[in-house]
């Protein structure tokens, strides 16, 4: 499974902070934004990256990762010379994702919540067509909605429809078999111009191969591309790591916990963090790690 993490687009929304500074890179609360989905991807399991951005802003995303070795990650790069649809990444992606299956991430969508591990996990090894993962919201207006029948199976789907017929929205992370690429090619561009993502799940609908898992109330899903968005996901991660003393996406516990990288590995990494509450809480992990292993 391949893993693709968008990070491109013009950020508009969050104007006149975006103007020089890509949206992903801003922080919420303690760590750049693209720290959340790459989490999210990494306890799906997966470890063979492309990041996707534009020319001018690609170099500063090679700059905060390089080729992933660090994390035990394959971490490549490819430029979107212009923000023309989500979709865009799967034939950006082509030779990346060769002849096997993807699953895209928006850099703007944090998850949060126990379950996302076991929930990923077997999304990807149970995926035939494409699953998308629906999220209850109060203003569905805002996003891709998905209608659904009594018995939960997807009728339509609709990309921020005036007047949407569920609360369903259609979270920003997509896992696909490797048709998405024959029917990203075959897009059209939308009424604004964009190769929509909701186009293509619509295929996938229409084909009778798309699944549609919901999240419960028990997970957190914040997407981060408007001020209050980021400001109030901010707050959801202070709060929750004042609370437990644990940071959320630290990617290096992530990376060790998940086997990509050794204790070894881990205890260099966190040896050479400058000094900060990133590192303290990453040392207190490592302890706890240590007695456990000394206990064993
Ligand atoms: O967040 C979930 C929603 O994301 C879905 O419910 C919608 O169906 C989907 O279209 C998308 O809606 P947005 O209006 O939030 O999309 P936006 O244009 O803001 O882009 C989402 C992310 O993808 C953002 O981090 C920027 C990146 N992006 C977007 C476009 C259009 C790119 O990297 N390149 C692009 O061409």
């Amino acid at each position: 499974m391949k893993g693709i993490i968008l990070l491109g687009g013009r950020g508009s929304r969050l104007y006149p902070v975006t103007n020089c500074i890509n949206k992903h890179l801003l922080p919420v609360y303690d760590k750049p934004m693209v720290y959340y989905p790459l989490s999210t991807l990494m306890l799906g399991g997966i470890r063979e990256y492309l990041m996707i951005s534009s020319p001018e802003d690609l170099p500063q995303f090679k700059q905060l990762f390089g080729d992933g070795s660090r994390l035990g990650l394959k971490i490549t790069y490819a430029e979107q010379a212009e923000p023309k649809g989500i979709a865009q990444a799967f034939t950006i992606g082509e030779k990346f994702i060769g002849k096997e299956p993807v699953t895209l991430i928006l850099g703007d969508n944090i998850f949060y919540g126990d379950a996302i591990q076991q929930r990923l996990q077997s999304a990807i090894s149970d995926n035939v067509g494409g699953t998308i993962f629906a999220y209850r919201v109060r203003d569905p207006q805002r996003f891709g909605v998905v209608s659904v029948d009594k018995n939960g199976k997807a009728t339509k789907i609709i990309e921020k429809p005036k007047d949407p017929e569920s609360n369903w929205a259609v979270t920003g992370l997509y896992v696909y078999n490797n048709d998405v690429i024959e029917i990203a090619k075959n897009l059209k561009p939308s009424g604004r111009g964009e190769l929509e993502i909701t186009d293509v799940n619509a295929e996938y609908l229409k084909r009778g191969s798309l699944n549609v898992k919901f999240w419960g109330r028990g997970l957190a899903w914040l997407d981060a591309g408007t001020h209050d968005s980021l400001l109030e996901s901010g707050d959801f991660v202070r709060i929750v790591e004042k609370r437990q003393g644990q940071k959320l996406a630290c990617l290096e516990e992530i990376a060790y916990r998940k086997g990509f990288i050794s204790f070894e590995q881990f205890e260099t990494i966190v040896a050479n963090m400058p000094s900060s509450t990133y590192k303290s809480d990453a040392e207190a992990i490592l302890k706890e790690e240590a007695e456990l292993r000394a206990a064993a």
